[in-house]
Order: C-alpha cells, then structure tokens, then sequence
C-alpha cells in the first residue's frame, strides 16, 4: 500500500502574511471552506497572537471547518501559545504550531540567545502548549542553515516534550534537493523516537527549489508536507500544493505516495486565491498557468490530435479545468445558470446564486454570449466581505485628448445618495478622485491592473486596484470589479476595495 503522506496548508498563514496577499474575514472563510473540499488535512488558519483580527478569523475558521485540523501558528512564548488555544480550541481537530529558530544567525542576531536557551525554550514551551492538547507541531525555524547536530538535539527534546509533529523548515529556500534529503536521513538516523512523530516539511521557494526540496523530503521519509495554493508566500513563496499534489499522483509509479486531496478541486481553489488576492499566476505556472495545458506548435497539436498523452502527461480535467465549454446567453434561464456553475463544479448557497443570476442578466444584456471564464469571473465578485456600505449609481466622465477629463461619480450608500465631480489628467484618475471626495477617506493607490477576461470585442475586463487606506500604510486591500467598461470595472474595484476597508 502506497504511503499517505498528510497535506498542510499554509495559505492562510505563511501565504497571506506575504506583500498584497492580505484577506479580510469573509474572505479567509471562503478560503478555508474551499480548502476543506480540496481535502487538505490541516488547514493553518494564521498566526493568532499577530492581530485580533487574525485571532477571530481563526476561531471563526475553526467552528467552520469539520473535516480538516485547523491549526495557529505561535512563537515559543507563553502568550502566544493561550491566545492559539482560545482561537483553535472549539475546532473538531485541533492543533497548535510552536516555532522557535535554531540557525546560530538566527539565534544571536534575532533570538539573542544561546542554544541552551533554545532547548530550554523549546522543553518548556511545547511542555506548555500540551497542557491543552495533544496536537502539537514545532518547527525548528531555520532548520537547514543550523548545526546539524544541535537541530538533533531540539528535535530530541521537542519529541520527549510531547511534539507529535516535527517540521524542518528550509525557511530561506537555501538547500539543493539532494542536501535537504540527507538532512532529513540524518535527522531519522540520529534522533530517538523520530519514527514515532510525523516528520514535515517546509520549504521556500528563493532559489526555485521548493517543490523540489519538498519532494525529496518525501522521498527521504517526510510524513508531512506544509505547502500554499498558487506557492503563495514570503518572498519568493512557499512550495506550490498543486505542484507537489500532482507530482505525487502523475509520478505515483516512482513516489509510491499519494494524499487525500481531490485534485479535481485544484483549478477552482487556485482561481479562487487568485481573485480574492489580486495576484494572478504566469501562464507558464505548472499545472494551473493558462499555457499548462495549451499546444501551440504544429508538431505538438498534431501528436496530441492523434493522442492526447503524446504531449500530456496529466489531464486538464483530472486537476479541475472546465471542458467542452457550453454557452449561456440572455435567454438563459436560472435553472440552466445554476447547472451550469455546477457543472464547473461551484455549489453555492442560494443567496449567491440570486446574487449571481441578478449579475448574470446584466451581462446577458450587454454581452451576447457568456462563456464559462464569464460566469467565473461572476461568481468571484460575488463574495461580498460584509454589509457593502457604497454602491455606484452613475458616472459620467468628459475626455479628450486635448482637454482635462472630468469625471461625475454617483453613489449611493443605504438611503443616502452623493454626486462629485473631479479633473484629472484621465477617466480612470478622475474617476477615483471623485470617489475620495465623496468618502472622504485619504486613499493611496499601490497598484492598477486591467485585463481583458474573455476574447473578443465584447470581453469583459477585470480591474484590480491595490490600496492603502489613512494610517495603515502598510495594510493593502485588494479591490476587483469587472464589466465590460474598462472604466466601469475600475470604478466598481476602486469602490470594491473602499468597502473592504469599511466593512473591516
Ligand atoms: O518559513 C518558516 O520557517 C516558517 C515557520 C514559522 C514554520 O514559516
Ligand atoms: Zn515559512
């Protein structure tokens, strides 16, 4: 029988800590819901002792999740590890993740303490941490640049401390492959009791490696893989899900390992990331990058009209992709709508149906044919994060290239109703300006996107406007809005993110 090997999800945690991937509550909960479809095994929700905000949607996520351990993150300290517990505890499976650093840089230039210390540290902490429960990972942060004798002996006393969870974590993404496996042999070939705890690991991507490092850490008898959709992540990210998943399941022949996640989940949680944060993935990403699974040359269209495993070696259906796209149009009933979104594999409540299908026949009515990346791109406006305070009524905008562009903006916000105008040097800058004055909020704009989402002249565009908001220069809120009007859809992400903002 094949061994299992446990998928840890980082998305929440390692991935949202990282620049212009930040997620409101709402979000988080979609994320989490979507990540207990895909079968992931434990979930780590965030890093409760970071901000309140972040120890509520742990607690939320974790009296919403059923069938996957939902984890938080705390430092070896004894406040960290009491407001982990207060966020985690009424989970089905609880499960508290203690890390301390044990590299000689990290210890005498941030730590400032000696390795005994450390092992005290470590004794104590995951000693404290099983006073609540019995799931307790730590992760000895830094791992791969440590001595590694001494990295023996914290995961010695981890594992006599009660850890049933041991991570070595390639936290600067530094180790080759074949440098991280024999790490690991060492690790089982010098520490007692190691074969009794589930060895994981953690590997960042600095150097490109972090699929690879993580594959050979399975190959060398890791139980344990900590990964995040898309590779989100600090820095250059963490190793990709989708990637070592499909490694596993396309190499089973070799690994001889497979996991519990249903890889046909994989395009809609990956989409999913990408919408709610903002940050799109190259074409050429692996497994879910729109080239993946795209012939282009002669030679290749040819052998895989003949047969498709010529070119490929997995298939766009086993990881999700929609196939053999059926048109709907603005005769499209809800009936039809509704199938067809589960068809692609969406099951949502009824409200977001409704919500939907009142955006779906505003569409029908500009657009002729709306295709299955239309209705994607419907259902990834939908989630609303809170009560929405401002709507757009109208706009209005004078331009020309001889002539400053006004832009009138009309919003509504319950009852209340707004008009302003603005100049700027184009419709979209006047647009926003206008909109400041109205809330009356001292925003920055980090970042603007605009893409066209479908072909065709009638495409839809999707904008993505990156901001910060008052004093939180260093909160980013992620705002989208799609429409056939490129000016229409930037407005609608520039209000979009605002509302993120207020509903916060
Ligand atoms: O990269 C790292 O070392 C981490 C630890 C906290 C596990 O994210
Ligand atoms: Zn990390």
């Amino acid at each position: 029988m094949s061994r299992q090997i446990k998928i840890f999800d980082t998305t929440l945690r390692d991935g949202e800590q990282s620049p212009g991937c930040s997620m409101n509550l709402s979000e988080k909960i979609e994320v989490a819901r979507q990540l207990e479809t895909l079968g992931v095994d434990i979930i780590e929700a965030g890093f409760a002792i970071a901000s309140p905000g972040d120890a509520a949607a742990i607690s939320t996520i974790a009296h919403t999740i059923k069938n996957s351990t939902v984890c938080s993150l705390a430092r070896c300290v004894e406040k960290d590890i009491d407001t982990a517990w207060s966020a985690v505890k009424d989970a089905v499976d609880p499960r508290i993740h203690v890390f301390l650093a044990t590299s000689p840089i990290h210890m005498e230039y941030k730590l400032k303490m000696t390795p005994e210390q450390v092992l005290d540290s470590v004794r104590h902490h995951v000693t404290y941490t099983k006073k609540y429960l019995d799931n307790v990972e730590f992760s000895a942060e830094d791992a791969t640049r440590s001595d590694w004798d001494f990295l023996c002996r914290v995961v010695d006393v981890a594992i006599k401390s009660g850890a049933t969870t041991i991570n070595i974590p390639d936290t600067t993404g530094y180790l080759t492959p074949g440098e991280y496996a024999e790490l690991i042999h060492y690790i089982r070939d010098h520490v007692e009791g190691v074969d009794n705890i589930i060895l994981s690991c953690h590997n960042h991507n600095d150097l490109g490696m972090g699929v690879a490092n993580s594959l050979a850490g399975i190959e060398a008898g890791i139980g344990q893989v900590e990964c995040t959709i898309n590779g989100i992540g600090e820095r250059a990210g963490n190793a990709s899900l989708e990637e070592i998943v499909m490694a596993l399941k396309t190499r089973k022949d070799y690994f001889d390992a497979e996991t519990r996640v249903d890889s046909t989940q994989i395009y809609r949680s990956s989409r999913m990331i990408q919408t709610i944060t903002g940050v799109p993935v190259a074409p050429t990403k692996p497994i879910i990058g729109a080239n993946a699974f795209a012939h282009e040359s002669g030679i290749h269209q040819h052998g895989v009209l003949n047969n498709k495993s010529t070119y490929e070696i997995m298939t766009p259906e086993s990881v999700g992709i929609p196939q053999n796209a059926i048109v709907l149009g603005k005769h499209s009933g809800r009936h039809a709508f509704e199938a067809r979104l589960n068809d692609l594999g969406y099951t949502l409540s009824k409200e977001k149906i409704d919500k939907a299908f009142e955006k779906f026949k505003v569409l029908a009515d500009k657009k002729k044919v709306i295709k299955d990346r239309d209705l994607e791109a419907l259902i990834g406006v939908v989630p609303v994060s809170g009560p929405v305070r401002y709507n757009l009524k109208q706009y209005v905008i004078n331009s020309g290239n001889t002539i400053s562009t006004t832009a009138v903006i009309k919003m509504t916000k319950g009852e209340e109703e707004f008009e302003r105008a603005a100049l700027s040097d184009g419709p979209i800058n006047a647009s926003f300006a206008a909109i400041n004055k109205i809330t009356g909020l001292s925003i920055e704009l980090q970042d603007y996107q605009l893409r066209a989402l479908t072909d065709g002249q009638d495409a839809q565009s999707e904008a993505i406007v990156k901001m910060t908001i008052g004093d939180n220069s260093h909160d980013i809120i992620t705002g989208r809005g799609i429409s056939v009007d490129i000016v229409e859809a930037s407005i609608k992400a520039y209000i979009n993110g605002i509302n993120k903002y207020l509903n916060d």
